[in-house]
């Protein structure tokens, strides 16, 4: 079986889906995707069933990248089922944790994604939220996440030993 990578945000519109397909995209090209499949979902079920937000889509898209998801909320099930869950902001993580600690008997790494991020500030590792903002928030929000899931592919890579390098 697959080791689940899971990504988390919020809504499970705009960040999470993205990252979702970026780690998928670059775990392709690293050739580690027969061991590692990713997925996202959202600590809120506010937009569970819905497709990502078009501006994300629409960022994506600039960038050729293709986005198929829809939204779901984090489940007491997902911490069994991920071999490690990386959220995009500090409120993610503090819910995601709390959501483990009330609900799960099993449970998996769970870590902010920018912990990978070779860019980022130690002291605010937050994927900002671009929800409320212009269209430059969801390019700067592209880049921050690309950045960091190749991160996290490199070291995934020397994690696991077996895996091609
Ligand atoms: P996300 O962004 O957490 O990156 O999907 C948001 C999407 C929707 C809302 C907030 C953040 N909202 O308040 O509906």
């Amino acid at each position: 079986m697959k080791q689940k990578i899971l990504f988390v945000c919020l809504g499970n519109i705009c960040r999470s889906p993205l990252a979702e397909a970026l780690f998928s995209k670059f775990a392709d090209e690293h050739g580690i995707s027969s061991v590692f499949q990713s997925d996202s979902c959202g600590t809120s079920g506010h937009h569970r069933g819905e497709s990502p937000d078009k501006r994300t889509l629409k960022n994506a898209k600039k960038n050729n990248l293709e986005i198929v998801h829809l939204g779901r909320q984090l489940h007491p099930d997902d911490f069994r089922r991920s071999a490690m869950i990386l959220t995009m902001d500090a409120q993610n993580y503090r819910d995601t944790v709390s959501l483990a600690n009330r609900h799960a008997s099993e449970i998996c790494d769970i870590r902010m994604l920018r912990s990978f991020d070779p860019l980022a500030d130690s002291h605010n590792l937050d994927v900002p939220d671009p929800w409320f903002g212009g269209e430059d928030g969801f390019e700067e929000v592209f880049q921050i996440i690309s950045r960091s899931c190749a991160g996290l592919v490199e070291a995934l890579k020397k994690s696991y030993p077996d895996l091609p390098h």
